[in-house]
């Protein structure tokens, strides 16, 4: 069982801090981020949490889609950076929305947005009611960086991206892999005040090891958009977009040389938002629908990597 997608939505809050405005705060530059990167700026949230551009995204592929808020049965939502652990983010947005359908939290990192959209699947096949999904991926990454450190806060941006998925046979298949364990990528919480708790709390933000997630993602990025291919018998040729996640140019740019395939084929707005986590993936998918360069009928692979370490892909038909 499966579904397609019937509307997106995004929401960027309105303040952009650039390159420039970094190299202010850390030892950075504009030539450094651009050539290394490929982000000249981002969003940055000064009054918005998570859930309130969650929501943004989420009204807008409402709207998108045409349909009523009432006829969605379920909300999955992603965060690293909600502003609460308890309510989840799905629930926030569903009191946000006024609906009373069952809602729920996955956490994935930057791969969310694909397992949002395998537990969409799934759903579908569990309950023959479910006829719309809402899924939102939303994240106020700059509430979880430390801006004393250069290596992680000229990556990360604050935005949301949501889509609402309708019953049908257009998710065509996917691959997730996950690879437990805090070396590479980490993001504590603090330990609280409980007196007899001996361990020390860690900075509660990103920790990672820049390397080693680069490697980590050129390979599991290359991987996945090849067993796709191979699984369902499909060349370059019969994809018309790789929508990836957005997380260092030079990344999506890797990729493509070891898969052989032009870097056009490949959507990427890295430059304006930089990483906004699980929601880079649906901010990239509204803005490619939105651009005029997707037909219906155009097959896509989604395919994102991250936190867990955990990474993902799927084969969707516009
Ligand atoms: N500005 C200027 N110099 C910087 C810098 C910055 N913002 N950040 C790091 N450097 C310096 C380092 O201190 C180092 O200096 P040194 O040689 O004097 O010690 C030098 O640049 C090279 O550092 P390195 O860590 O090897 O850089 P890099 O090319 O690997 O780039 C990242 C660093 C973090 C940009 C890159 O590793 C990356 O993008 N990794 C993947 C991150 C990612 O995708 N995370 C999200 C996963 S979902």
């Amino acid at each position: 069982m499966s579904f397609r997608i019937i509307g997106t939505g995004m929401y960027v809050p309105p303040k952009v801090v650039t390159n420039d405005d970094l190299s202010k705060i850390v030892d950075t530059n504009d030539e450094w981020i651009s050539k290394r990167v490929g982000i000249k700026e981002r969003r940055i949230s000064e009054n918005e949490f998570a859930s309130e551009m969650g929501l943004k995204a989420a009204q807008q592929a409402i709207a998108d889609s045409g349909i009523n808020p009432e006829e969605i049965d379920a909300i999955f939502a992603a965060t690293v950076s909600g502003e609460t652990s308890s309510p989840s983010m799905a629930c926030m947005l569903q009191n946000g929305l006024g609906l009373s359908c069952m809602a729920m939290d996955i956490s994935a990192a930057c791969s969310a947005f694909i397992f949002l959209l395998e537990t969409a699947a799934a759903f579908f096949g569990l309950h023959k009611e479910y006829q719309k999904i809402l899924v939102v991926g939303t994240e106020r990454m700059s509430g979880i960086t430390d801006y004393a450190d250069r290596s992680t806060c000229i990556i990360f941006g604050d935005g949301a991206g949501a889509a609402i998925l309708e019953r049908g046979e257009n998710y065509l298949d996917s691959v997730i892999s996950v690879d437990g364990g805090d070396s590479v990528i980490k993001i504590p919480h603090t330990v609280g005040s409980c007196p007899w708790f001996t361990r020390e709390t860690e900075s509660p933000y990103v920790h990672m090891q820049g390397q080693e997630t680069f490697k980590y993602a050129v390979t599991a990025l290359s991987q996945d958009v090849t067993t796709l291919l191979e699984r369902n018998s499909l060349t370059m040729e019969d994809i018309a977009w790789i929508v990836p996640h957005q997380a260092n140019k030079r990344i999506i740019d890797f990729a493509a040389k070891r898969l052989g395939v032009s870097k056009e084929k490949f959507f990427c707005n890295i430059e304006k938002y930089g990483n906004t986590s699980s929601a880079s993936v649906p901010i990239a998918l509204h803005e490619l629908a939105k651009s005029g360069q997707l037909h219906r009928g155009d097959k896509l692979i989604l395919c994102a990597f991250g936190g867990g370490l955990s990474n993902a892909a799927c084969l969707i038909e516009w």
